[in-house]
């Protein structure tokens, strides 16, 4: 019976071609790594994404919530062709993307997770996926919408995407708007870049082992004093009665 219950829970996945490792040199010099996350890595991206729930700072919370609960459904077969993306830096997980074939025409972009700020990780990331719903899956266009206002200048402004307003998106409900093939290859050599083959020694370090990002965003040490200005000496003072209480301070 349990069996059985299975197989009707359990959606059956369309083919999907596996998407080939590419990486790219940043800002900084450092190469970065983008290649498909396995089903068994998925715990590990759990453990790194979670403390992000509570970054209320650019949306990172609601794109965490959110980025969880498909990253779970994905490990326990309870979405319907999803892919996942890993961003790596010698190792260190930088970045996490994800989405899923809607049908043969169309891709439905989920989320974008950067890790480490500052060096267009995510753009980069994004950008790859959008490669793989465009070149690999040989899709027409890909749904997207922005949690954030980063990703709205991201993804909206910087490919300047078209509206599909009349699609609700999968995620919340929005309306959607679209990066069709050609606003992707508009974006070929200058938003989309990066080499293949990923060197044999980088890919290795790679999937070797996923390492905890070293610089995640993180929460403000007392998010009450955090919404008041810096220098409010009322805002210090509940963050100096925190430390007392939690034993911190004399
Ligand atoms: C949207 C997102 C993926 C973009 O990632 P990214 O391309 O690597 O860019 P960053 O977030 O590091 O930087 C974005 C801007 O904020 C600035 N910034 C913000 N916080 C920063 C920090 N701690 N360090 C350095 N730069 C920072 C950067 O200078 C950059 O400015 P620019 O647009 O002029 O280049 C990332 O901001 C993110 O994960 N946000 C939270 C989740 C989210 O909104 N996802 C997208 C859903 S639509």
């Amino acid at each position: 019976m349990a069996v059985d219950l299975e197989k009707i829970l359990r959606p059956v996945e369309h083919p999907m071609p596996p998407f080939e490792p590419k990486y790219m040199t940043l800002a900084g010099g450092e190469d970065m790594i983008i290649r498909q996350a396995k089903r068994e890595e998925i715990p590990e991206l759990l453990a790194y994404v979670e403390p992000l729930l509570h970054v209320e700072r650019d949306y990172y919370d609601v794109v965490t919530a959110r980025l969880y609960s498909e990253l779970l459904a994905y490990y326990r077969y309870r979405v319907q062709d999803e892919y996942v993306l890993v961003a790596q830096i010698d190792g260190e997980l930088a970045a996490i993307v994800n989405g899923r074939r809607m049908n043969a025409d169309v891709g439905m972009s989920y989320h974008t997770l950067a890790l480490r700020r500052g060096l267009r990780v995510g753009a980069h990331a994004f950008a790859t996926k959008m490669e793989y719903h465009i070149d690999t899956m040989r899709q027409k266009e890909v749904l997207v919408v922005a949690e954030s206002p980063i990703g709205f200048r991201r993804w909206m402004i910087e490919y300047k995407l078209e509206k599909r307003f009349e699609i609700p998106h999968e995620l919340g409900g929005v309306p959607s708007w679209a990066l069709t093939k050609e606003l992707f290859d508009r974006a070929r050599g200058s938003l989309i870049v990066g080499r293949r083959p990923v060197p044999d020694h980088l890919l290795k370090k790679a999937e070797a082992a996923i390492i905890p990002p070293s610089d995640p965003p993180t929460p403000p040490e007392d998010t009450l004093a955090a919404t008041r200005a810096k220098y409010d000496s009322t805002g210090t003072a509940l963050m100096l009665q925190r430390r007392k209480l939690t034993g911190k301070e004399e």
